[in-house]
């Protein structure tokens, strides 16, 4: 990450995105492939290295093609952006028109991850109820609409939300 040029705020965020998509992972009683969820989530923000605007996730599936990281890594990089963009909405924000919505579990956690880690470090919760990103997960994403973007967006959220929640033992 760091020989691509990815600054170290954003390396910080993807080694908080890795723990805390671990964290998730190790919680629920789904059947996931940490490795995956660990590496796809530490290296989601790789294309950061060269744009930090919305093409960032195609950016970096491309550098990590080139890297030769397996698609399934590649996969989260791309998808990323806005919790898995249909083609219908690609094609309004001029991305490669393709169906980016999310498939596996672990691309779900990771995307998650992704969001509760915005709320715990951007100071919506105090950081010592960590907790309190899953459990107002719903009211945080509606009440900051840079978190939601639109109502699809926040629905998808929304989605993974509930249904990661619906796995966890603890
Ligand atoms: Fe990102």
């Amino acid at each position: 990450m760091k020989k691509s040029g990815v600054s170290d705020e954003d390396l910080e965020h993807c080694i908080k995105v890795a723990q805390k998509a671990v964290e998730i992972a190790k919680r629920t009683t789904a059947e996931v492939d940490i490795e995956l969820i660990a590496r796809g989530a530490l290296l989601h923000d790789l294309g950061k290295s060269k744009t930090h605007g919305i093409e960032h996730g195609r950016i970096g599936a491309e550098l990590g093609k080139e890297l030769g990281l397996p698609s399934t890594i590649t996969d989260i990089m791309e998808k990323h952006i806005r919790g898995g963009l249909t083609e219908d909405e690609a094609k309004e924000l001029g991305l490669p028109v393709k169906d980016y919505s999310l498939k596996t579990i672990e691309e779900k956690i990771v995307i998650y991850a992704d969001r509760l880690v915005d709320i715990i470090t951007e100071g919506i919760i105090e950081l010592k109820d960590e907790r309190g990103s899953e459990t107002r997960f719903e009211e945080i994403i509606k009440q900051n609409i840079k978190y939601g973007k639109n109502d699809i967006t926040t629905r998808r959220y929304m989605e993974y939300h509930k249904e990661i929640q619906s796995l966890m033992k603890t």
